[in-house]
């Protein structure tokens, strides 16, 4: 198989592309860049072995000799676009906190149900608790549900463990899962989310934390090539500035690169510090001052923005996304899947959000949630366009026009998502609708 010519199975036609968003060009897209996605009406697409080996217009891709023997794949009329990549999720964690949702609707705060002991450390204490299989599972249903919307790549952050036996046993479930499921997964490490209840009640407890981080969990962690990121929540009640310096020193030392949660609930100043280390994303962004969306501007680091937390949580600022587009930022969206501030895989949604809550059109929004987000990854000459020699991760929704992915919202509307050129997921339904003979 593989070298043999005659070997007709590994070849796929892909034709009917009401219009085709190559999002081939320049990465990162900033600025008048970020609403270029390269659009083919009619579009077509040859895949060989798993990799985009021609793109173009039907009657270009048909024409081609290998085109002749290939499985072919008809998609009506819809619109096909790189597979999102999802760029910051915290995919491992043992259960919902709905419980939390109730009170945060009755007006109590994020950092008013932390406080409480709710919050990170609820997670915390349940991920602990459980077992390397029962998170495996609550992670492969969700996984499932990322394909469905049209996810071919995650980020994965550890985070609810804080503490060596449960950091390392959800960066081994990123490992696992990686090899039993097509999605991609990229692991981050966080140890750095919240000092934990046991270090916390004492005198220097989060100094020893954080001992802890850089003398052992980070030097395990590279040395196992357990993540390939390491990551800081730096914000009010999580790590200050000074504490995140350290910590995200010690990973790049270590050869780790680097992502921040930055000025989320408050503003620490965690932008410049991450602008600084060289961190390939600032995430969240919500509090920035414009010397932050300077600093950003003139670097390499990506802007990823989560929409969703402000939407879950009912918050009404939300990062500030034309300014950080218009001063030349590398703009990317994501999920931020998480039980706490975020509970959704669907990238469609975010979409929706990044459209209306920041005012992105739904072009600048698409290039975020591909292109720039492979950026944001260090995995943009493998994923995030369709282009010659570039991974098949391919999804395909049920609209004639781009711009429906995000008008249509709370609706999925992915119809075919493929990964490395095997589909991973297909809207199927029941036949029989209309009804033929009324009940
Ligand atoms: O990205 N901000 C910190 N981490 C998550 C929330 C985690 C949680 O509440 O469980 C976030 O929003
Ligand atoms: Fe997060």
């Amino acid at each position: 198989m593989g070298h043999n010519t005659g070997d007709l199975s590994s070849n796929l036609l892909i034709t009917g592309a009401s219009q085709l968003l190559t999002l081939r060009g320049r990465v990162p897209r900033r600025g008048k860049f970020l609403s270029d996605i390269g659009i083919i009406r009619d579009g077509a697409l040859l895949v060989r072995d798993g990799a985009i080996a021609a793109v173009g217009t039907r009657l270009e891709i048909e024409s081609l000799p290998e085109s002749r023997t290939a499985e072919k794949l008809e998609v009506g009329g819809r619109v096909a676009l790189p597979g999102f990549v999802d760029s910051h999720t915290h995919l491992i964690h043992a259960a919902s906190r709905v419980e939390e949702y109730e009170l945060k609707i009755r007006g109590a705060s994020y950092e008013e149900i932390a406080r409480k002991g709710g919050g990170i450390l609820n997670s915390v204490k349940k991920l602990r608790a459980a077992t390397a299989e029962s998170l495996k599972k609550r992670a492969h249903a969700a996984l499932r549900e990322f394909a469905e919307h049209g996810t071919t790549t995650l980020e994965a952050k550890s985070g609810y463990g804080l503490n060596v036996a449960s950091e390392l046993k959800i960066l081994r479930l990123h490992k696992e899962l990686s090899v039993e499921q097509p999605l991609e997964i990229v692991s981050t490490f966080l140890g750095a989310h919240v000092v934990p209840a046991e270090f916390r009640d004492k005198p220097e407890g989060a100094e020893q934390y954080i001992a802890l981080l850089t003398d052992k969990l980070i030097p395990e962690v590279a040395e196992t090539e357990l993540a390939e990121f390491c990551d800081v929540f730096c914000d009010r009640g999580a790590f200050s500035r000074k504490e995140a310096d350290k910590i995200l020193r010690a990973a790049r030392k270590k050869g780790l690169f680097l992502r921040v949660h930055a000025e989320q609930l408050t503003r620490t100043g965690a932008t410049r510090l991450g602008v600084k280390l060289g961190a390939a994303s600032c995430d969240h962004l919500e509090q920035v001052n414009k010397a932050d969306i300077q600093a950003l501007a003139r670097s390499k680091t990506a802007a990823t923005l989560l929409p969703g937390c402000d939407f879950h949580l009912g918050l009404k600022k939300y990062a500030p996304a034309r300014a950080l587009i218009e001063a030349g930022a590398i703009v990317a969206l994501a999920t931020d899947y998480n039980p706490g501030t975020s509970p959704t895989m669907s990238m469609p949604m975010i979409l929706s959000l990044a459209c209306t809550q920041l005012r992105m059109s739904p072009a600048e929004a698409i290039a975020a949630a591909t292109v720039n987000a492979a950026y944001s990854l260090l995995r943009d000459h493998k994923i995030g366009s369709l282009e010659t020699g570039k991974q098949a991760d391919i999804a395909i929704l049920d609209a004639e026009d781009y711009r429906e992915i995000p008008y249509y919202f709370g609706v999925n509307k992915c119809w075919m998502t493929l990964k490395k050129g095997q589909p991973v997921f297909q809207k199927t339904r029941v036949s029989g609708w209309p009804l033929q003979n009324p009940l």
